[in-house]
């Protein structure tokens, strides 16, 4: 079974083919740099980038992984969440070559597809389990029970951990995107050198345990660019990357401590892109042996957006409900598949 799976929700253009459940045989990202000079990704040039890029990227997985559109049983296209007009030329290029040729296509959630990454990576993983999605968009805590059906535990109340470190990044004149910045920044600095808040949300409702707030990070730390000045700032830079860091990685992991604890679930999967994080790693792997679960991270490059989850899943959706049907569609607030 050759699945091709098609990635276009926000900035990289991602085709990848998969042979069954695990045999990668190509993934093709590409990162637009077409943002660089804004900071941050712009739509409507995110938009016309994959129309300019799509079809390249495509040819060169195929190349790639040795077959053509005619080996192909089956096509998965991210439908959501994400900026409309970016999801909008990978699900209708997809559809352009599903009536082609006569390949069944399957819409795929993006998030769900994120959980999927550490599946593809881990095939021997299965419910029941939590999961730490952290992205540029999302930031989500879930059980799993049951494959295709999720329990949101928490989520975050503003901002997303990604689009923290890339709002922090682009504030100390860092690139974007902002997570590899301020961690490569951050190496060596001291991570009490700023004590900046971690938002716990403790108690206030007995339902928010697990919900998050970055943007509350993210103003202290321009509050303290304001008090201390730039120049001042800029001295310290890596210190104020590292205690940064710290602030954002203790409340994930403060956050899944508290699940683990109180869900006696014995695996845990962090995944998305700011599981790419060393620090994040190195913090959950502590975590992880201090309550004797097992932890679950794909390899960097399948942790940031990539067609290759969105293939893994579009074939797990489609072994369970078969195709897509013509109400195929972009959804830019899609949500988890819940239980
Ligand atoms: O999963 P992803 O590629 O896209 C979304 O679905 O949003 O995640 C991108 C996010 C960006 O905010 C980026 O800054 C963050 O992941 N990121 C990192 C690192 N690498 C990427 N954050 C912290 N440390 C990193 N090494
Ligand atoms: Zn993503």
């Amino acid at each position: 079974m050759i699945t091709v799976g098609i990635e276009t929700s926000c900035d990289e253009t991602s085709v990848a083919v998969l042979e069954g459940e695990q045999d990668l045989r190509s993934l093709v990202v590409l990162t637009q740099d077409e943002h660089l000079r804004f900071g941050g990704v712009v739509p409507e040039i995110a938009s016309r980038a994959h129309v300019r890029t799509i079809l390249p990227t495509f040819e060169e997985a195929m190349k790639r992984a040795s077959v053509t559109i005619h080996d192909a049983d089956l096509l998965g296209v991210t439908c959501g969440p994400g900026l409309v007009g970016s999801l909008l030329v990978g699900i209708s290029f997809a559809r352009g070559l599903s009536m082609a040729h006569r390949k069944p296509l399957v819409g795929v959630n993006h998030l769900e597809a994120h959980i999927f990454s550490a599946i593809l990576a881990n095939p021997d993983v299965a419910p029941p389990f939590l999961a730490l999605i952290v992205s540029g968009g999302h930031s989500l805590l879930v059980e799993c029970r049951r494959l295709g059906s999720y329990r949101v535990l928490g989520r975050t109340r503003d901002d997303a951990v990604g689009e923290a470190f890339d709002k922090v990044a682009k504030l100390l004149g860092l690139p974007y995107p902002g997570g590899p910045s301020i961690e490569r920044e951050a190496r060596g600095g001291r991570p009490d050198f700023v004590k900046f808040p971690k938002p716990m949300l403790k108690g206030a409702r007995e339902d928010d345990a697990y919900d998050m707030s970055y943007s509350g990070l993210k103003t202290a730390v321009v509050n303290y660019v304001k008090s201390h000045g730039e120049e001042f700032v800029a001295r310290h830079r890596r210190d104020v990357c590292r205690s940064f860091e710290e602030s954002a990685v203790e409340v994930l992991v403060e956050k899944s401590e508290r699940a683990v604890g109180e869900k006696n679930i014995p695996t845990f999967l962090l995944v998305g892109g700011v599981a790419r994080n060393e620090l994040l790693r190195e913090k959950m792997e502590a975590m992880a042996a201090r309550n004797g679960v097992r932890l679950v991270i794909p390899p960097p490059e399948l942790c940031t957006d990539n067609a290759a989850m969105i293939a893994r899943t579009a074939l797990f959706r489609y072994e369970s409900g078969g195709p897509s049907d013509e109400r195929l569609d972009a959804l830019a607030n899609a949500p988890l598949p819940e239980a």
